[in-house]
Order: structure tokens, then sequence, then C-alpha cells
């Protein structure tokens, strides 16, 4: 664990030094679970939005797309509930006078019991060597099947007091389970409260009478309010989707893990409108198709699990997250949900607008059913950094520092590099990035010695590098290294555009949604 939190500080202050994210108002010592992206960030996360996007609204001819407002009339978030219920529990030590998210305590205690069982099974490996059969002493281990009924009882003891809204039942959870201040190292805590997530502002001088509105704490409203708009100017029969991209703010108690838990973030969502009692397959089919997107980016299939909701809102009747493996643990980046008709009652309710269906092939109006998809850009930001940064140690006892991200993703694409700085040479690199700075985000480099300019493009995870020689002025080829492999071989300059396109392009990653 130790070893996993050292490889995750590195990959924080990588991203900072190689300008992917820095901490927000820097200058002024910062500003707590606010980043901002830099000139690598920025590139890689609009990557991941333009695959999202694309693996929405190109590959579904049902699915469109809206940007709405991040202010929206404040009933909107009486209506959704969000303002009488979206709180979490919080519960601070009196000792460290640090603030917790008592749900969040009680889930960190679980994993720990997951962690458990996983080092009774390496602790047998290793004792059994090749004869281990894993599957059979994960059924018959006494010591696991302990642990494992201590970890039923637990949840469902913790899924009752959060369904319940059971304040002390949760404090009383923390107590019994011994649950220590990770900062004090002591059990002296206080009550459990709730608190509201939402950011409140005023709308208006207040001479005008000023309105309290909310920053919304999630994109998925703004596409309900808009769902009669769209269905009647994009003429939409059911099932169809809505997708959005855009940012929401919450006011997170506990805001760790760098950009996992930010107060201002970024939501790619997806709200699918369908015929009552067909939720539950559409349900599955969407929980699948997500999946897919998700290997498809190849950070490796065992990364990824689901983990199905055993408290479900009021208004879901089936709800699944696609966690990921953070060097701290699997853990949420998208969430899947049935969530009935639920908002759109509420907003007909609220608004005293009829937003009803007519379905010809039914011939009758009704409120249609929703399956949301829900996903954190900075979370998936966040996974595929993760997964992507390597120390490698090289023959020769040289180090690098690799990304291995997917090449559709990569900041930059390809960096063009004259062996020497005279002959020609700049000039000719020059011609080659004029003519592959129309397709791809191209980078000129002639400081410093070539294997210096490799380090630093494998530090930001450039596939690929072009090397202009003096071979190049006689036969029109250079040098192509691949990242990965650091394998060079020599391509002549007119095949440049295709080699590189058919690695980079989103296109290749769409394929394989099919
Ligand atoms: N409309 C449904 C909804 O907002 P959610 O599970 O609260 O559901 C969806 O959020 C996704 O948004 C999460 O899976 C996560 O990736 C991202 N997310 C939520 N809160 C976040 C935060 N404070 N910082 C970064 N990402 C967050």
């Amino acid at each position: 664990m130790a070893q996993q939190d050292d490889v995750f500080k590195k990959i924080v202050s990588h991203a900072k030094e190689y300008g992917f994210v820095f901490p927000s108002s820097e200058i002024y010592d910062g500003l707590s679970a606010v980043y901002d992206y830099g000139q690598n960030g920025v590139e890689l996360k609009n990557n991941i939005k333009r695959y999202w996007w694309d693996a929405m609204t190109l590959l579904h001819e049902n699915i469109v797309g809206i940007d709405s407002a991040i202010f929206m009339h404040p009933t909107i978030w009486k209506a959704s509930g969000h303002v009488d219920a979206f709180n979490d529990p919080l519960i601070d030590n009196r000792d460290s006078k640090k603030r917790y998210r008592a749900d969040v305590l009680i889930e960190e205690d679980l994993a720990k019991l997951d962690d458990k069982v996983e080092k009774e099974v390496a602790k047998a490996r290793k004792r059994f060597g090749e004869t281990f059969d894993e599957a059979l002493f994960r059924e018959t281990n006494p010591r696991i099947a302990q642990i494992l009924a201590e970890k039923t009882e637990l949840t469902e003891r913790f899924a009752k007091a959060m369904n319940d809204n059971n304040l002390e039942e949760l404090r009383q959870i923390i107590i019994d389970r011994e649950i220590v201040c990770p900062i004090s190292g002591t059990r002296n805590w206080t009550e459990v409260r709730q608190f509201n997530l939402m950011f409140k502002t005023e709308m208006g001088s207040t001479a005008d009478g000023a309105m309290g509105v909310y920053l919304r704490p999630e994109t998925a409203q703004g596409i309900f309010v808009n769902f009669l708009n769209v269905q009647k100017t994009g003429r939409m029969r059911i099932p169809f989707g809505i997708a959005q991209i855009g940012k929401a703010f919450r006011n997170e108690i506990v805001a760790r893990q760098f950009i996992f838990r930010m107060r201002e973030f970024e939501q790619m969502e997806m709200q699918f409108f369908v015929r009552p009692g067909e939720e539950l397959t559409w349900f599955q089919t969407w929980k699948e198709f997500r999946l897919k997107w998700h290997k498809a980016l190849g950070l490796g299939d065992e990364k990824y699990r689901y983990h199905d909701h055993e408290k479900l809102a009021h208004y879901a009747n089936a709800a699944t997250d696609i966690e990921f493996q953070m060097p701290f643990g699997f853990k949420e980046v998208e969430g899947i949900h049935s969530r009935t008709n639920f908002d759109l009652s509420q907003h007909e309710k609220f608004s005293g607008k009829n937003i009803k269906y007519f379905d010809p092939e039914l011939n009758e109006s009704y409120t249609p059913y929703v399956i949301e998809t829900s996903i954190g850009v900075d979370r998936m930001f966040l996974s595929v950094l993760c997964s992507s940064y390597e120390e490698q140690q090289l023959e020769g006892g040289e180090k690098r520092v690799v990304l291995h991200l997917p090449a559709p993703l990569a900041p930059v694409k390809c960096a063009v590099m004259p062996l020497v700085k005279k002959d020609g040479l700049p000039e000719k690199a020059r011609e080659i990035v004029n003519e592959l700075k129309f397709d791809f985000s191209t980078h000129y480099d002639e400081k410093d010695s070539i294997g210096k300019r490799y380090r630093r493009q494998d530090a930001i995870g450039t596939p690929f590098c072009i090397t202009v020689d003096h071979q190049t002025l006689e036969d029109n080829t250079v040098t192509l290294r691949h990242r990965d492999s650091m394998e060079q071989s020599r391509v002549n300059i007119d095949d440049l555009h295709k080699l590189i396109h058919d690695s980079v392009s989103i296109n290749s990653l769409l394929r394989k949604l099919k």
C-alpha cells in the first residue's frame, strides 16, 4: 500500500511537471480540491471527451447532444430532490479537527476486508506454488469464509443505516468497527450530521430582488428540462437519448486523492428515454456498452469491475458503477442508473407543464423511463493517467518515465526532430511539421541531445518521434520511433501520414465498439 501511495505521489508530481494538471490558484497557495488543466492536460481531456461524444452521438443515430446552461431555475433542484436530499453524512474528529464523510469511512473499512481476503489468497499462492487452485481455495478456506461473513454483515448494516437515513447508527458502526481518524489516530468522533453539497449564489442585483440560484451539481437536469424541446424539434422517437458534457459543482466535505474528488469537475452524461417496462433491458444494454467503451482503450480488462448498488435511491430500480483500479483501490468512474420516470414526473409536477410523450406505435401517451450513463471526465482522466505511467529501467543503467497513453488520447501525436541544428535538417523537419500539423498535434524540437528529446516526449506520452538526418535529404526517409517499444524503423516521408493516422485516430477506438 505504501508503495502504491509513493507511485501515486509520483504521478501527481509528474502531472504537474509536464503540464497536465496544476493546483488551482497556486501562487495564492491553491484552492482546495480545485485544479487547472495545463497545456498537455487540456489536450488529453479534450480527446477523452471527443471519444465519449463520438461514441454516443456518431455511433447511435438516436442520440443527440445539447449544451445547457450551468445556471438553472432554482425550482429545478427542488423538483429533482437536490435541495432536500443531496446531502452527505459528515463526522468530525475532535482531536485532529478533520472532517470526514461517515459513509466513506465505513466504505474504506469494507474495502479493508477485501484486502484481507486478497492477502490470504496471496499467502496461499506463495505457500502452494504451482499446484495452487485459487478458485477452490476461495470457496473452501475457513478464514476467507469468516472475513466474507463479516463483510456481508457489515454491508447489510451499513445499507440499512443509509436507507433509513439513520445517522446515529452510522456513528455506531464507526464506533463498533473501531475506525480511527487517519490523522490523529483517535476515535474521538462527533455526532454525524447532514450537509448539503450544492453551492449557492445570487442572480441579479439586490435592488431588483436577487434570486438564489445553485451551481448545478450534475448536468443531467439540464437534459430532463429540455426533454420536450429536443424531442419535438428533433422529431425524436422513443427510444432515444440526449448527451451532454459540462461542468458540475459539489461542495465535497472531503476532497482527497487529487482530481478524483473535486469541487468543480466535469461530467459526460446521457439520458436514454424508453418505454415503461423496457427499462431493465436497456439498463443491461447500456451497462455492457459502457464497459466495452472503457475496455476498448486497452488499459487492461482486469482493471475494471461492476459494482451493483445494494442501496438504491428511492427513484431508481437498478444501478451499477463501473469501477477502475486506481493506485488507491477500485473506485467508481462511471454510474449507470435506471431512474424510472422520477425526474420527468417531478418536473411535470413542479412546473405544471405536461411532459408526456405520445407514442405513435402504441397510440398512447406516457412519461418515459430513463436510463442514465454518467461518467466524470476528471476521474476518467485520472484512470488513464495512472494506468499509463511507468518508470522503466533501461539497459545500460538508464531510466525513463513513459506514459503509455492510448495513442488516440495522447496530447501530442508526433514530434519531429532534426538530428542536428544545421545542414538544412531543421528546414526539412519544419517542412514535415507543416504537412502533419493539419491533422495531428505535432511538436517540433531541436533542443538538447536526441536522447533527451525522446525522453521529453516519452514523459508526455507522444506515440511517435520522427527524426530527420542527413540520409533524409538524400532519400526522403526518416526514422520513426515508437514510444512503447522504442523501436525505430526507416520510413518514407510520404507514408508518415497514414502510419500515424492508423494508430492515433479516434476512429480506431470507435470501430472496436461495433
Ligand atoms: N447524474 C448522476 C450523477 O451525477 P454521480 O454518481 O453523483 O451521478 C456521476 O456522479 C459521476 O461523476 C461519478 O461516477 C464520477 O465519475 C463523477 N463525479 C461525481 N462527483 C465527483 C467529484 N466530486 N469530483 C470528480 N468527479 C465526480
